[in-house]
């Protein structure tokens, strides 16, 4: 099958050199983006900045910002069979991007904040895309129902759930532990182990999906 996959970071600037983002590391996406490539697979890994290299044979698309990233979804997702969205893109990005540097003349300065468009949410709806579904969910507090919810809004086939209220594992550590939500209702809980382990798991739950 020929996957997509979402990693990463996105960075949305707020001036020439300063920028809003957040702290993915995009070893969860580049593991899920191995094990495919272990198992046979196609993978086009389209990843925001980070300091990983991607697997060898992966089809690497860099982008910065989440509305780079939309763009190069929507171009890659119609020849694709799973999409697999395990970045994490800034809710929102800044209404104007200022040309020069900003100055520290205010005591005080206020950014606005607008949305940015909802990548996994367009799968369906706008993309039109009829493969395999997969999202991720970061929740601090009632992870299930978030992830139901999740789940169900965005039209997945299966949402991995983490809690990043947990420090010892997720974002930047070599570990995790993830609840997997399947469209039918069951729901999965694969220990904590590495994004690698974890990653293969997640490979082959989505190949019975098929
Ligand atoms: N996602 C995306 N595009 C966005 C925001 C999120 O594709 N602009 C994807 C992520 O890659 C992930 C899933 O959506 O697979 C969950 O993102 P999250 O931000 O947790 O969900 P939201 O629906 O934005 O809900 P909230 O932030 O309110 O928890």
């Amino acid at each position: 099958m020929h996957f997509l996959i979402t990693a990463g970071p996105t960075r949305e600037p707020i001036d020439p050199v300063r920028y809003l983002s957040n702290r993915s590391s995009g070893k969860m996406g580049y593991a899920i983006a191995e094990a495919a490539l272990e198992a046979g697979h196609q993978v086009t890994l389209l990843s925001g900045p980070v300091v990983i290299s991607a697997p060898e044979g992966a089809t690497l698309i860099r982008v910065e910002t989440a509305k780079e990233m939309y763009d190069a979804v929507s171009e890659c997702i119609p020849g694709c069979d799973v999409a697999v969205f395990c970045a994490a893109v800034a809710d929102y990005r800044v209404e104007t991007v200022a040309g020069e540097k900003i100055k520290k003349l205010a005591d005080r300065l206020t950014l606005t904040l607008v949305k940015n468009p909802d990548i996994l949410g367009s799968a369906r709806s706008v993309f039109g895309f009829g493969g395999i579904l997969v999202g991720f969910a970061a929740e601090t507090t009632d992870l299930a129902r978030h992830a139901v919810e999740k789940l169900e809004r965005k039209q997945c086939d299966l949402l991995v759930a983490n809690d990043v209220s947990r420090t010892d594992i997720a974002f930047d550590r070599e570990v995790n532990e993830v609840t997997l939500f399947f469209r039918n209702g069951s729901q999965e809980n694969l220990p904590l182990s590495s994004k690698r382990e974890i990653a293969h798991t997640l490979i082959t739950r989505i190949e019975s999906l098929r």
